[in-house]
Order: C-alpha cells, then structure tokens, then sequence
C-alpha cells in the first residue's frame, strides 16, 4: 500500500444551515487522475474549494502524506504543493505569457542597489515549460495571454502549477469551453502531469474527457459520494447515468414501469 498523497475522511461542509457536502472520503495518489463528475450544484466546487483552502471544512479530516493539515487560506494548499486550475485558467489577458507565468514570483535583475522585473529569463523559462508540454507552437513569451486560445492559456495554467512544484493538480472543467482539437490538447497535458507524478482531481461533465484521462472516479450526488470506482469497472452508459444523477434515471424507469402495469399514480 502507497500513502496518498492527498486523503479525506468524512469531510462535511455547511455553510450556516445549508449542508452542501456530506461524509465525503476519498483520495488520490501520485501518478493518478481522479475524475470528480457530478450533476450541476452537485458540490464539486465547494468540495475542491475545501481542498484548496478557500473554505475550510466544517467537520472530518484532511491529509497529506499520511500527516493532517488544514490550511488557513489558499496561500497554505498551495504552499503545500496544491495547485488549482480554475475555469479560464486564472490568466490574466493583458499579461505577456512571461509575466503571467512568474506573476508574484518575478525573477529580477540586480545592478548594485537597483533591481529590476528579468523579461528575458522570465520569457524563457515560461516558452520552455509550456513547450515541455507539447505546446510548441509557442515560440514568444511577450505575446499577450489574451491572444492565446482557450487550450493555450490552460496549458499556461498547467505548465506553470508544474514549473513552481504543484504535487496535487486540480481543474475545475478545464474542457468545458473548448472545441475537440483543443480538448484533446488538454486531456494530452493532463496525461503529461500524470506521467510526471503528479496527483490530478479532474472535473468534467464530458463523459468521454473522463473515460479518457481517468484512472479513478468519484462520482458526487447532492453532496454526497455517490459511487467511487476505478477504470474499467463501470460502462460508458452506466457512468454517463450516474452522472445524471442515478436516481433521476431510476425514478424515470419507475414512473415507466408503472406506467405500463396501468397504474401510474403507483410511481
Ligand atoms: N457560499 C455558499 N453558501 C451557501 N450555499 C452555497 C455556497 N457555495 C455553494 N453553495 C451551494 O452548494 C451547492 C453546491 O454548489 P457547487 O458550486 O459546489 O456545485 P458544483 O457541483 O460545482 O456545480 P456546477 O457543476 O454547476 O459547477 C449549491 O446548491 C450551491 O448553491
Ligand atoms: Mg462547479
């Protein structure tokens, strides 16, 4: 047995009378992808948000490497090597790719007394990094991030988490908006990370992005957990109902069943 690097136990999050997540415990180890599917307000962000150090949970226990931790803030998680990846990336449009990528960790120049932000350095190590990831067509870290495609600026995003020691990558639908050829770009980088070591939590609502990338699934239902398997052991249409939200289907087939032994006020 491996320790994960990254494990939960019953963690529960309310905010004042509103239970969102309930009991949920699973983890992830290094060189694995955990794909996290579940229905819209199922709680997937509050979940990676507990993760992350935005919120902290309101009872039940984190670890990493077997040790407890609880982080104050997401300064703390990513400190401690969580990177999250947000919907667009968490660029910033009217950066150069350089200073996007080193943004509150600029290198500097030094002439005696004076000190200044090192274009060059900083342009290299981003196109090197974002190249090591396939990405070749990005040649000049002074180009504008907002002239990036969607694919582009997520694998900026990746790159960078990667470049600075992120052990746990997590991304939050980073396929949602972009088209096949970019997705698959993507899916390619997340494989990358994977390759390297790192521990991925992928969200998607794409059936066929998770049954891509995903070693692990976790599939949450109104907060809680409903169904965690590994891959191969649940079909496409058997995960692409679960994400539906199971028992919606299984009220669905009631209804009809009753329907058909005529007597619907039975459902
Ligand atoms: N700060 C908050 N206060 C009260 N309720 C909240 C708060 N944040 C989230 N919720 C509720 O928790 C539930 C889960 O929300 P969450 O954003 O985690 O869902 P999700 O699975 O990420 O959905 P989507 O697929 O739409 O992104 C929703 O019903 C939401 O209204
Ligand atoms: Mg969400």
């Amino acid at each position: 047995m491996t320790t994960p690097i990254l494990r939960l136990t019953n963690v529960s999050k309310s905010f004042g009378p509103v239970d969102v997540l309930h009991d949920i415990s699973l983890q992830v180890n290094a060189g694995e992808v955990l794909c996290l599917l579940g229905d819209n307000g199922a709680g997937k962000s509050t979940l990676i948000k507990t993760l992350s150090g935005v919120h902290a949970p309101t009872s039940g226990t984190m670890e990493m490497d077997g040790q407890p931790v609880a982080f104050a803030n997401p300064r703390e998680a990513s400190d401690r090597g969580i990177a999250t990846v947000h919907q667009f990336g968490g660029t910033f449009p009217l950066m150069s790719i350089g200073r996007c990528f080193f943004v509150g960790r600029e290198p500097v120049k030094r002439w005696g007394p004076l000190k200044a932000y090192d274009r060059r350095t900083a342009n290299e190590v981003a196109v090197k990094a974002i190249q090591g990831f396939g990405i070749t067509r990005i040649t000049d870290g002074d180009r504008l991030v907002g002239g990036l495609s969607g694919g582009e600026r997520q694998s900026l995003a990746i790159a960078r988490a990667v470049h600075f020691g992120a052990r746990v990558l997590i991304l939050d639908e980073p396929t949602a908006a972009l088209g096949v050829k970019q997705a698959s770009h993507v899916l390619r980088i997340v494989l990358e990370a994977r390759r390297r070591g790192l521990a991925v939590i992928f969200i998607t609502h794409q059936v066929t992005h998770a049954m891509a990338v995903g070693d692990r699934f976790a599939v949450l239902i109104r907060g809680s957990l409903a169904a965690s398997f590994a891959k191969g052991e649940r079909t496409r249409e058997e995960i692409t109902d679960l994400m539906a939200g199971g028992e919606a289907m299984a009220e669905l087939e009631a209804e009809i069943a009753a329907h058909e032994a005529g007597s619907p006020q039975a459902a």
